[in-house]
């Protein structure tokens, strides 16, 4: 099986938060946005698998500050590290303010999602990643000790 590039199956999405994305104090409702960052994580998971990719875990999501009717939400997503069948994907969220161009950093996110067969919906083992850029490695190194301390917490049990 072919290694792959972090950059080859990297994702921006960008969205409007609308009315019908807020609350009625006018602020992103936390759940619109979990989907946009389970969205753009699973379309990087899937460019790296080149299969289905689904949701396994989301870590710990904290929400800093209000997201207001109006900004321009961006999710930049990549695969920070391959293992066996699974794939650990970084979302950061970053807000722009239209009106100001200011763009500040919400939150990030990581998730797990398992490769799975289309047509025997069986998991699947997933490429290699190779990090390149300092970032890279760093995200790649540390997603292993993420993993460790997830698998630790739901299964109980240390995999590396
Ligand atoms: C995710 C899923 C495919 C795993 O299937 P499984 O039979 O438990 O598979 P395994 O125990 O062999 O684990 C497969 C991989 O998932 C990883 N995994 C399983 N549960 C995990 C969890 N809670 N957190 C992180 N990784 C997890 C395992 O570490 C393993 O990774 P590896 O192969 O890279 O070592 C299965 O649990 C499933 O289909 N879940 C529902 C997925 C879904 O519908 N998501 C949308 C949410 S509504």
């Amino acid at each position: 099986m072919t290694s792959k590039k972090v950059k080859v199956s990297q994702v921006e999405m960008i969205e409007l938060v609308l009315p019908n994305d807020t609350n009625i104090l006018g602020n992103l409702l936390g759940g619109r946005l979990m989907h946009w960052i389970d969205i753009s994580a699973a379309l990087a998971a899937a460019r790296h698998c080149n299969t289905v990719a689904v949701t396994a875990a989301v870590d710990n999501l904290n929400f800093h500050k209000p997201i207001h009717l109006g900004n321009i939400v961006r999710l930049k997503a990549s695969v920070n590290r391959a293992f066996n069948t699974s794939m650990e994907v970084g979302v950061r969220v970053e807000i722009e303010d239209i009106t100001t161009g200011e763009v500040t950093h919400s939150n990030s996110a990581y998730l797990t999602f398992v490769s799975v067969d289309f047509v025997t919906k069986k998991t699947m083992k997933v490429p290699e990643i190779i990090p390149e850029t300092d970032d890279e490695k760093r995200r790649f190194d540390q997603a292993l000790k993420r993993r460790q301390q997830r698998l630790s917490e739901t299964h109980g049990i240390i995999q590396s």
